[in-house]
């Protein structure tokens, strides 16, 4: 469940997250919809603690993601599929993700299968990659 509760954002004088409350019910797929520059990402960052919230607050879990201890075992958040280093291969990218969150190496093979990159693919650079491979 994640639950966030009268969320503002202000940067200077301009507020880019408006008094936003909403709850995401386990077990369902949620939309998180509205016009370019309404505040989705904003809201993104401030669930994933990546940027503070002016007031109100966001819980997952019913924790503050920083309080999550090793909060990658947790939530998967992927904000921007470009984010990642394009000269590094879709193995090296999950192989770096399960050696921070303390996990077998043997999760990498189950989540290349999981999201269908063959032995090839998992070893080509994420530049070369398309944007559903990414
Ligand atoms: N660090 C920042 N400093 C100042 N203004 C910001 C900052 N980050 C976002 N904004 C502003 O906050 C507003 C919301 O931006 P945000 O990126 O959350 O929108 P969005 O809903 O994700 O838009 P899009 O659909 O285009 O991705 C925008 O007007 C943006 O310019
Ligand atoms: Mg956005």
């Amino acid at each position: 469940m994640i639950t966030v509760e009268h969320l503002t954002r202000s940067y200077g004088g301009f507020t880019a997250v408006d008094d936003v409350s909403f709850a995401c019910r386990p077990g369902r797929v949620t939309g998180f919809l509205g016009p370019n520059g309404a505040g989705k990402t904003t809201t993104m960052r401030i669930i994933v603690g990546l940027t503070p919230a002016t007031s109100g607050q966001a819980l997952v879990g019913g924790h503050r993601y920083v309080d999550i201890p090793n909060p990658g075992r947790h939530v998967g958040v992927l904000l921007d599929a470009g984010a990642q280093h394009g000269g590094r291969t879709g193995r090296e990218i999950l192989t770096i993700g399960a050696q921070t969150m303390g996990l077998p190496s043997s999760r990498v093979e189950e989540i290349l299968a999981t999201v269908g990159l063959n032995e090839d693919e998992s070893r080509r650079r994420l530049k070369h990659y398309s944007l559903g491979m990414k």
